[in-house]
């Protein structure tokens, strides 16, 4: 490296990442620097393509290097994404995806798919490569929200094709039976159904799988579990007190299954449910608050005709409440995984 490399990259090491709280070189986010005529030109790999937090990086390292690196009066960073690699997946599944995050809420109708849907629409649209397995195995409500009344996947090679919309591909017991022919398990059957998501479709290399749980503490989520390293689970839960100790129920069920829990989202603020229930519950497990999502008549007939706010009214408050959501659902995600990490393990497995 010619000295004045070396001046930028020294320069560059007191840069701090916002998120996970140290220097972006020795995190080995800095990659393919150049400097011409005084303009250095840098890739920043960021640990997810939802990352709100570009103009930071673009300040801060502007300002370490403009003015205080002689020779340096400009840059130019180009950006990158590569979503770490959840070391406990990686060798335990014969599958390529980076993560895997589950939703849950300790009863129905609280908003899991509408959150798990427009979760994985806004990731998918940042760039990411996401999968969405809908274990609501007996009440499969993610195609009805993805507007594929009708879907079927293909089988080809003995694997079944996800469906594809908004980017995310989709798996789910709606698209292999009809409403009028509801399907009937027990539990073994329960196991296995979810497992064969996981292990018989066609996937491709994914950054995150969303799993949308059904209601409550049983079989699903311990299936999951047992079956597969969770990297996280993320509860919803309304802002009203029923709800909220519904949720303390999902919450100690991702304790017992040693899920790390990434946070807690409170869906249908406002007037009618009140709000603020969510966080108060987040505060008081210790739990980072992900964020609010309003109710609003957009939100449900997004999800009745298959139009997802986040993609469709993304400029409304409930469309960039969801957007914001997955900007900080991703960077949880990011911190969780490389919580111990000596650098982002760029290259080194998927
Ligand atoms: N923020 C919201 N505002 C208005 N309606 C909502 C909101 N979130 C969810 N809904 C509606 O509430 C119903 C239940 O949501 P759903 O996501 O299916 O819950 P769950 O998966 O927890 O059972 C759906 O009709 C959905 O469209
Ligand atoms: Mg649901």
């Amino acid at each position: 490296m010619t000295k004045i490399n070396e001046a930028v990259m020294a320069a560059l090491s007191t840069v701090i990442e916002p998120e996970l709280n140290r220097d972006i070189v020795s995190l080995n986010m800095v990659r393919d620097l150049k400097i011409v005529d005084g303009l250095a030109e840098f890739t920043i790999v960021l640990t997810t393509p939802a990352c709100p937090l570009k103009d930071v990086f673009i300040e801060r390292c502007q300002n370490a290097l403009v003015g205080k690196v002689a020779g340096i009066d400009g840059i130019r960073i180009h950006w990158d994404a590569q979503v770490p690699v959840d070391r406990r997946i990686h060798g335990r599944l014969d599958v390529p995806m980076n993560c895997i995050v589950a939703i849950a809420s300790g009863k129905g109708g609280v908003g899991k798919s509408t959150v798990a849907t427009n979760l994985a629409v806004s990731l998918a649209e940042a760039g990411a490569a996401v999968g969405l397995i809908d274990a609501d195995i007996l009440n499969p409500n993610i195609p009805q929200m993805f507007g594929l009344g009708s879907g079927r996947p293909k089988v080809k090679n003995d694997k079944m094709q996800p469906l594809e919309v908004y980017g995310v591909k989709l798996i789910s017991t709606g698209f292999l039976t009809t409403p009028d022919k509801p399907m009937i398990m027990r539990g073994p059957m329960l196991h296995s159904a979810i497992r064969q998501f996981f292990t018989d479709v066609e996937w491709g290399r994914l950054d995150y799988m969303i799993v949308d749980l059904p209601p409550g503490t049983g079989d699903a989520p311990l299936s999951l579990a047992q079956s597969f390293p969770l990297t996280g689970g993320i509860i919803v839960t309304q802002p009203q007190d029923v709800a909220v100790s519904d949720a303390i129920r999902a919450a100690a069920m991702f304790d017992q299954l040693k899920v790390p829990l990434l946070g807690v989202v409170e869906n249908m603020s406002g007037e009618f449910f009140g709000s603020g229930g969510g966080e108060t519950f987040a505060e008081g497990r210790g739990l980072p608050f992900l964020g609010r999502i309003p109710m609003s008549a957009n939100v449900r007939e997004g999800g009745d005709f298959g139009r997802p706010v986040a993609i469709h009214a993304a400029k409304s408050t409930a469309g960039s409440a969801f957007r914001s959501l997955a900007e900080i659902v991703a960077a949880r995600i990011s911190v969780a995984m490389l919580q111990g990490a000596d650098v982002i393990p760029i290259n080194v497995v998927g």
